[in-house]
């Protein structure tokens, strides 16, 4: 198992430390982790986000355990330079179309969430989000108006095929429960060829319960009444921030994890790339207060899709319910507990 672990930036290398000790204390038979520089660390050791070495230990990898990129120092860098580019280029050079970010209440957690228990209770949702198209791919660019003004534009579209490949992924994660597809085809075409490609796909799933819902409405939804959805499938924009929204209504971003994957297999799975859903967080960068819960869940994501270990898998995501439930909590969600207490609960527990 050829693990290669892309701490990145900010809470990046803090959260991801905790992950690769959880894995150490499974004991695990053959596993090799292998480090490697990205984001604003590697620009600035490197001159560029995603340098070729990287790129070439994640291609080697059977997965990629992936922390967080995002520097304040480099906003102001050319796009093609700036750290997020390099999460951005990981997904389009590996393939890795799908991303999976499953939002969970515990039971007996709901008190973690700001909704209502009895509104926050039964949530458990998978928002399937497209990953390498959208307007994140298009072309894009800055120009000067008629009237001399700067004006920046952005491409989005969607190909059929690109449509289906999700939505088949989508349908066979369903397995029978409902599927809703989010888009915003009362205004635009881009998703008019999404649902109509996502209805059609549709065909070859029977069993499959299926209905469409604008975006806004779904935001409003996650919010309202959570517990209607089970898989979310959407485009990579609207699938960013529905997943924001949905970490929230469970408690906290530093709980969601996250896999992609693409159509690469491994010998026991898929190839991914983990990583949890939230950012570098430099407002808490360096202090040891990072939840590590996210990037933990996302290991546990990596043993269960890439190397078939269900059963490790499991004893994590238990693990992590019972620290939560015992109430080691971080400061996202109230708590006292630092990063590395929130490790060692979590290894106590496994
Ligand atoms: P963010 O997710 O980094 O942080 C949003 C808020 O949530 C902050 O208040 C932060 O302190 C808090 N937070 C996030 N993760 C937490 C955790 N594990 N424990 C406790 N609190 C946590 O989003 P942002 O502030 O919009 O972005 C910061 C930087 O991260 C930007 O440069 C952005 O581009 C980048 N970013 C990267 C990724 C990624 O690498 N996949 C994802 C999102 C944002
Ligand atoms: C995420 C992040 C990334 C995205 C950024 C950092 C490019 O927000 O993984 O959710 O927009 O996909
Ligand atoms: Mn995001």
């Amino acid at each position: 198992m050829k693990v290669a672990v892309l701490p990145g930036d900010g809470i990046g290398g803090e959260v991801t430390r905790e992950a690769v000790r959880v894995l150490e204390a499974l004991d695990l038979p053959r596993v090799t982790l292998f480090e490697g520089d990205v984001g604003g660390i590697a620009y600035k050791r490197h001159g560029h986000p995603l340098p070729e070495e990287t790129l070439v230990m994640a291609r080697e990898a059977d997965a990629v355990l992936f922390g967080a990129v995002g520097d304040p120092d480099c906003d102001d860098l050319d796009r093609a330079l700036r750290p997020e580019q390099a999460i951005l280029g990981l997904r389009r050079e590996l393939g890795l179309f799908a991303n999976l970010r499953p939002a969970r209440v515990f039971e007996g957690l709901e008190h973690l969430s700001p909704l209502k228990p009895e509104i926050a209770r039964g949530i458990d949702l998978l928002i399937v989000r497209e990953l390498t198209g959208d307007v994140y791919f298009g072309e894009k660019g800055t120009r000067t108006t008629d009237r001399g003004e700067p004006e920046g534009w952005d491409m989005m579209s969607y190909s059929a095929p690109e449509v289906q490949r999700i939505a088949r992924l989508a349908f066979t994660a369903a397995a029978g429960r409902r599927l809703t597809s989010v888009d915003k085809a009362n205004v635009l075409e881009t998703s008019q060829v999404w649902r109509d490609t996502v209805i059609a796909a549709s065909a070859d799933y029977p069993v499959a319960a299926l209905d469409h819902m604008y975006v806004d409405n779904a935001a409003m939804q996650l919010i309202a009444d959570p517990s209607r959805f089970d898989v979310i499938l959407t485009g990579n924009l609207f699938g960013d921030i529905l997943s924001d929204l949905a970490s929230a209504a469970v408690g906290s971003i530093g709980l969601l994890p996250s896999a992609s994957l693409g159509e690469r297999t491994t010998p026991h799975g898929t190839f991914g790339l983990y990583e949890p859903i939230h950012g570098s967080a430099p407002d808490i960068a360096g202090q040891g207060r990072a939840n590590p819960m996210a990037t933990i869940l996302s290991a546990a994501m990596m043993l269960r899709h890439s190397f078939g270990r269900e059963d490790d898998a499991a004893r994590i995501e238990t693990a992590v319910a019972r620290a939560l439930s015992d109430g080691v909590l971080g400061g996202d969600l109230g708590g006292e507990h630092g990063t590395q207490a929130i490790g060692e609960a979590v290894r106590e527990r496994l």
